[in-house]
């Protein structure tokens, strides 16, 4: 885009002068349809425990979990992320509880699939660092986390939450190939039609602090520099997110959002695939904690945050904000 400008002759001011002028020609939109609500479940019926380092978050037992899906779903909210957190004592060294059919993830999807059906879409988050007593993402041997190794029971948690009914599946493990052998688990299975949100690029982020609070998740030793991506790497997303692409996925994602605009921006143009950018808990609970001190304005600042990765390129927002957004018309 080369326009000729004439310095004097051309105001850009002149189309800032209303909120009318201003919506008709703005380049960027956030709808509901593109912002999904992640939800830490808790492995019984009934219950809500708030999450102290995410003011407005909780984690809910699946019976609080069905009422307050139902009630986003009036703001406009029409897709899910589920994190579970498995009963007391299940964790192990190999996070075997993860395929648990009866686990807190696969009760919870037929629990919304029951209630919702298609009018919502539950993804689920496919990752053993929940159920592994030493929190991380994979299988370890030898004092490291093998990689083809955790391919199995990575691709097992995902039948699971396949069987009870998701419609997406997001590994965000990290695990080189692990794509390739979850589309083939579930294909050969007969769930050729349950789709693949891969958390493609993420990132080895300290803006998870938050989340692993709330899902009970922290590596117990370590950390996962090893799998996770180095957040001074921009070309080595593009190298991620083609591998997935080329493996079977069916979105791609960046992970965290607001520290790697710059990232969701390469991966959108060398891929046609719909892209997801993540709005991770330490992002949200920063806007929460300045807000709370009157340090900023949050519905300016979460508008902002979310256009932002809008015109980044991302079409889909995963947002603990997604709530309050909506409710708070702040978009
Ligand atoms: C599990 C997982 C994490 C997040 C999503 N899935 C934590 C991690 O990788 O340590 C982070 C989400 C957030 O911070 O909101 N691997
Ligand atoms: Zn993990």
């Amino acid at each position: 885009m080369t326009d000729i400008l004439t310095p004097g002759r051309v105001r850009p001011r002149r189309l800032r002068n209303s909120a009318a002028l201003r919506d008709l020609v703005a380049e960027t939109r956030v709808s509901a349809s593109q912002l999904m609500m992640p939800h830490f479940v808790l492995p019984k019926e009934k219950g809500e425990e708030a999450i102290a380092s995410m003011p407005g978050i909780s984690r809910y037992g699946i019976e609080n979990l069905v009422r307050a899906v139902g009630a986003d779903l009036e703001l406009g909210i029409r897709t899910v992320l589920l994190f579970g957190v498995p009963k007391p004592g299940a964790k192990d060294a190999t996070g075997s509880s993860a395929a648990d059919p009866k686990g807190t993830v696969p009760l919870a999807v037929a629990a919304l699939k029951k209630a919702f059906g298609s009018d919502i879409v539950v993804a689920t988050d496919v990752c053993l660092c929940a159920y592994t007593d030493h929190g991380h993402c994979g299988v370890i041997e030898h004092g490291y986390v093998q990689n083809d190794k955790s391919l199995k029971p990575l691709t097992a948690m995902a039948l699971a939450h396949a069987r009870a009914g998701a419609d997406l599946v997001g590994p965000s493990d990290m695990m080189d190939g692990r794509i390739g052998a979850m589309r083939d688990g579930l294909d050969k299975e007969g769930f050729t039609e349950t789709g693949i949100m891969s958390y493609s690029v993420k990132y080895a982020s300290a803006y998870y602090g938050p989340f692993r609070d709330a899902a009970d998740s922290a590596p117990q030793h370590g950390d996962r520099r090893s799998y996770q991506m180095d957040v001074r790497n921009g070309a080595e997303g593009e190298r991620e997110a083609l591998l997935d692409a080329a493996e079977g996925a069916d979105i791609l994602m960046v992970k965290p959002a607001l520290a790697y605009l710059d990232v969701i921006r390469r991966v959108r143009e060398i891929s046609s695939l719909p892209l997801a950018a993540y709005n991770v808990s330490g992002e949200y609970s920063m806007v929460k904690a300045a807000a709370a001190n009157g340090w900023v304005d949050e519905a300016l600042v979460v508008r902002e945050n979310l256009h932002a990765i809008v015109r980044a390129g991302a079409s889909i927002i995963i947002s603990y904000h997604s709530r309050d957004a909506l409710r708070g018309r702040w978009l």
